[in-house]
């Protein structure tokens, strides 16, 4: 039944996954699982290259999801391309894909909220309210219809998945959580879906994001206090780009807390307003020995 097919496997109800995932049929075959809300990219696509090596079969859902988009946000102009997304899903080799509907996913509202961590009130949580309880909703439903036995999350999303990661031991779910690093573009550019939404010459002043929080790297491996790396990482974004902060934050990774001297790992996470989009993107510092050693996936 599992046998590796050429052929990726598109599934649209829950019902129908949920079969072919049942743990009883598929007894010691292990399931990787990619969730997504699509148009895919090489961000993605690393996702399901770690996914493959690890596990029997691959599922990837790719679903825009509402809930975890305010009013006034993105939600209708969020690129979607699913004969695209079919086509470079299939060549990454990823098994399943589930791609539901709204209604499939959401037929009704009991109304039943999950609380995040207090992780959610930092960073993306403070400008987008609520916006970690639609994310938790979502893969908490996600879970419990694909069952998977890892389920990979990518570093560009850091909060994202320290939330994910609080959210699956405080609840003792039983999916193993994997980190994978940033993807970039070659001028540094974090890969995401809605790069595709700014305008010409916003592209080409996204690439300063990365280079400010690399310059804030280097200004932490110097030994320069939070506030001063912080305010150089926003003068810089705002002299070399018409984005507008939104937030420059430095904090603990992954408890998300403000810096103290014992701290093991730190974030230094930023999110820039364009036109009409809003890029987020961050650099993890270890520290050992003194030093502040970057572990983001630089090209
Ligand atoms: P989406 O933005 O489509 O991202 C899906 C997964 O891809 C996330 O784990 C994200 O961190 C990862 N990803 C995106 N860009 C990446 C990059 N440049 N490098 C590495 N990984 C990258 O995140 C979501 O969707 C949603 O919130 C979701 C978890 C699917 C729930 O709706």
């Amino acid at each position: 039944m599992y046998v590796d097919s050429p052929d990726i496997e598109v599934i649209e109800t829950i019902q129908e996954l949920q079969k072919k995932l049942n743990r009883n049929e598929r007894k010691n075959t292990t399931v990787g699982f990619v969730p997504t809300m699509g148009y895919l990219h090489e961000g993605h696509l690393s996702l399901v290259k770690h996914a493959k090596e690890q596990n029997d079969i691959v599922v990837m859902s790719i679903f825009v999801n509402p809930a975890q988009f305010g009013p006034g946000e993105d939600f209708e102009s969020y690129p979607r391309d699913r004969e695209r997304d079919i086509r470079l899903a299939n060549e990454a080799g990823v098994d399943i894909l589930f791609i539901p509907t709204v209604d499939e996913m959401y037929p009704a509202d009991g109304g039943v909220r999950i609380l995040p961590a207090k992780q959610a009130h930092e960073l993306c949580g403070a400008s987008r309210p609520g916006h970690f309880d639609g994310v938790l909703k979502v893969v908490l439903k996600l879970f419990n219809i694909v069952d998977p036995d890892r389920s990979y999350f990518g570093m560009k999303d850091a909060q994202q998945l320290a939330i994910i990661e609080t959210f699956v031991r405080d609840f003792n779910l039983r999916t193993v959580i994997v980190r994978v690093p940033i993807v970039r573009e070659e001028d540094g550019l974090a890969k995401s879906s809605r790069n595709v939404n700014l305008t010409p010459s916003e592209r080409t002043e996204a690439a300063s994001i990365y280079r400010a929080l690399q310059i804030g790297s280097e200004m932490f491996a110097a030994g320069e206090i939070p506030e001063a790396i912080k305010q150089r990482v926003s003068d810089f974004i705002v002299s070399n780009s018409s984005g507008m902060i939104d937030y420059v934050e430095f904090l603990t990774y992954p408890g998300l807390d403000p810096v103290t001297d014992g701290a093991q790992e730190v974030i230094l996470a930023c999110a820039v307003k364009f036109s009409s989009t809003r890029l987020i993107d961050n650099i993890i510092m270890s520290t050992k020995d003194g030093t502040y050693v970057p572990n983001d996936d630089e090209q």
